[in-house]
């Protein structure tokens, strides 16, 4: 399905004989402000504070003219880190955030990073302003990443690739440029999700739903569902897939189960928006691990994807990630990254150089790709040693629970069901710091915790 996105804005539609998701037709109205297309609700809560009357410049002495400004609640994910800080108890444990750590629970730089680094220095790079676009060698290294060696949209150049800040920030243009080039369109989340992707849409002025994806009876995917919700939605709506690796559920469909999911997409000309976070890392290997994306871009399916190199380089401060559409032609292609440019000029203006330089040296350079290869692998293989060790103690303690979900789930994260009272006494008794919505992230864990995580599951199972 081929679709095109006008100079004006608008999405232009194509070949006589597709099927037009209507909202595209050529009298979909002109660009306005994506929040005016909100229902009232949502459209209440996006707009800014007000700022009180008597905010004038005579009484700014006294109050200040923000004082009316609301506390904004902490950060689901974030928060539990402050709150891991704050606590005095020995046993802590952070299994909030989805950081890597050592089994002394450190944090690890990456050897590859630690050469790509010395390299630089004596290279004696400049610190000059990027392009709008980001790094060049980088752009191209994380796009045949992603897509493989022999990919046709990279030969065909229809692929438009936007260095820009980390997973977060890239799809944070993505969601922009949905504002702007699709008005009207809708964007699906799984559910559940990682939880910045509902600030993501919404501070872009894009209307947000979700869609089924888990089932809590199975501990596994809700398919059948899934496949509904794609059928039922308007046709050209946006779905987010996390392309592996499912943050929080740890729970991906098989190849099979792809399939199935690309063929109902295309059958509603619906556009994928994958974010792939956890490139690597979900199996150590950055092949297998994009197999989804790959399987879409075979099919001739238009998609965005959003990378980050935060957890599979371990370059979690230097912000370094891309935006791409893997598009039908590559005129659409060159189109859209002069416009993806242009959201991030207004935004942030260029990206910074440092940890693409890294990125781009390792991908490229055949002696340093393979070294991190074998540090994905290493990194991959302490979590999947965790997961069995925590299966086992869990076990051991209750034999008569089905603990098999802890060793199905893939990534950083097990999803252990507990509930939101369960967590809090997972926190208050046992000093393990983790999200409320039961996720725990196994990069956190060591072999000489596992015992004692497995003790305080099980407590909290049983006694809250
Ligand atoms: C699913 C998912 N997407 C995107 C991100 C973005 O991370 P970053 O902005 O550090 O690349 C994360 C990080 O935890 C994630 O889990």
């Amino acid at each position: 399905m081929r679709r095109q996105i006008g100079e004006t804005g608008r999405v232009l539609f194509p070949p006589a004989g597709l099927t037009v998701a209507p909202r595209f037709r050529a009298s979909t109205p002109p660009l306005t402000d994506a929040r005016s297309r909100l229902p009232p609700r949502r459209r209440a809560r996006q707009q800014p504070p007000r700022v009180p009357r008597s905010a004038s410049l005579a009484c700014r002495a006294s109050s200040s003219f923000l004082a009316d400004v609301e506390q904004a609640p902490p950060d689901p994910i974030l928060g539990v880190s402050v709150a891991f800080r704050e606590s005095t108890n020995p046993n802590k444990l952070n299994l909030g955030v989805g950081a890597y750590r050592t089994e002394d629970l450190q944090p690890y730089v990456l050897d590859v990073v630690k050469q790509a680094e010395r390299r630089m220095l004596e290279a004696d790079y400049d610190k000059e302003y990027l392009p709008m676009q980001g790094l060049a060698a980088f752009n191209q290294a994380t796009a045949r990443l992603l897509l493989g060696d022999d990919s046709d949209a990279i030969a065909d150049e229809r692929v438009a690739t936007v260095q820009s800040l980390s997973g977060t920030g890239s799809l944070r243009v993505g969601a922009a440029f949905i504002a702007k080039f699709m008005p009207g369109a809708k964007v699906f989340l799984p559910s559940p999700t990682w939880g910045n992707h509902k600030n993501i849409f919404a501070d872009a002025g894009v209307e947000w739903d979700e869609y089924a994806y888990y089932d809590a009876e199975t501990i596994g995917l809700d398919l059948e569902g899934m496949l509904e919700a794609i059928s039922s939605a308007p046709e050209g709506s946006v779905f987010v897939l996390h392309g592996c690796a499912h943050n929080p559920t740890g729970v991906d469909p098989t190849m099979e189960e792809w399939e199935k999911i690309a063929d109902a997409m295309a059958r509603k000309s619906h556009v994928p928006f994958f974010d792939v976070a956890y490139q690597g890392f979900a199996s150590g290997s950055l092949e297998e691990d994009a197999a989804s994306v790959r399987l879409f871009a075979k099919k001739g399916i238009e998609f965005f994807c959003a990378q980050s190199y935060s957890k599979n380089l371990g370059l979690y401060a230097e912000r370094v990630g891309a935006i791409n559409a893997v598009l039908a032609d590559s005129a659409s292609a060159k189109k859209t990254v002069s416009q993806m440019n242009r959201i991030a000029r207004a935004m942030y203006s260029n990206p910074p150089v440092h940890g693409a330089r890294i990125a781009a040296t390792v991908i490229e350079d055949p002696v340093l790709f393979e070294r991190w290869n074998e540090e994905m692998r290493e990194m991959a293989g302490r979590i999947k040693t965790v997961r069995g060790m925590l299966f086992d103690d869990l076990t051991k303690l209750n034999p008569d629970k089905d603990w098999s979900f802890v060793t199905r789930q893939i990534g950083m994260f097990s999803f252990t069901g507990l509930s939101e009272a369960q967590v809090k006494r997972m926190t208050d008794e046992h000093a393990i710091f983790m999200t409320k919505d039961g996720r725990v992230s196994l990069a956190g864990l060591s072999q000489a915790k596992c015992a004692y995580l497995a003790n305080a599951i099980d407590d909290s199972f049983k006694n809250a």
